[in-house]
């Protein structure tokens, strides 16, 4: 019988590697643009367009979207929104298309455009993503976005998580180390994802900005039941609203 197998791309640099045909690509970027952008959804904001530079989510402003970005964590000057998962909470979004432009994260979903379909996961919605790849049964790579092409520890750890899962179902396999590492790293920090990271790149860089609220949002798990995809108009939707099926 078929399985599907389950593979871990550690940094966007490296897709090209791991890049197959009819593969489901989960994109992670835990802090905090993939967290943020499952809060949006989640809070009824009708899509997101994920894009790489400034000045393209400044032109959306033109077609009526609000504009959302930050640089090294930092909101972009005159831009409405900045990466917080809080700021994508607040009720006047409901029903707003948002441009978001993100150091890392958006730059991941952009390289992963030629897939046959993109998730977005992050741990706050880390079952709605496991439940629905194990319906799919095809063979699923989680790309993580890390920072600016170097790996890091958080999305690993939600690699990890979902590698677990799938693998422990008994309907996937792996053949790939990187998937066993992050298992590995996982397993170790499953206990307390907070105090595993203390140590971590990003979450250091975060605690200087005071976004300590931030972190703690994007480490607790499923917290959303929200599926976002990326649509064929490249824009994320929620995949549970639409036609109100769970594809
Ligand atoms: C990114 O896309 O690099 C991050 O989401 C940065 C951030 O924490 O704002």
């Amino acid at each position: 019988m078929f399985k599907p197998d389950i593979q871990v791309c550690f940094s966007p640099h490296s897709y090209p590697l791991f890049q197959e045909q009819n593969q489901v690509v989960v994109v992670v970027d835990v802090l905090r643009a993939t967290s943020a952008i499952c809060a949006g959804i989640a809070n009824g904001v009708n899509s997101i367009m994920p894009v790489e530079t400034i000045e393209e989510a400044k032109s959306y402003r033109q077609k009526g979207f609000v504009v959302a970005g930050e640089r090294n964590g930092e909101v972009l000057e005159g831009f409405e929104l900045g990466n917080s998962p809080f700021s994508f909470m607040e009720e006047k979004l409901k029903g707003k298309n948002i441009a978001l432009t993100t150091t890392n994260g958006t730059k991941a979903i952009k390289s992963a455009y030629q897939a046959e379909s993109i998730i977005i996961g992050a741990f706050v919605n880390l079952h709605s993503v496991t439940e629905h790849l194990l319906t799919l049964k095809k063979n699923v790579l989680v790309l993580c976005a890390g920072w600016k092409d170097k790996f890091n520890l958080e999305d690993t750890l939600f690699a990890g998580a979902v590698a677990n899962e799938l693998l422990s179902s008994g309907m996937f396999v792996t053949s790939c180390d990187s998937a066993r590492a992050a298992i590995l790293l996982y397993n170790h920090a499953k206990g307390n994802l907070e105090s595993f990271l203390i140590d971590s790149s990003h979450r250091e860089r975060l605690g200087k900005l005071n976004l300590q609220k931030d972190i703690e949002y994007c480490l607790t798990v499923n917290k959303l039941n929200v599926l976002p995809v990326l649509d064929k108009n490249g824009f994320i939707v929620n995949k549970t609203q639409q036609n109100n099926v769970l594809l």
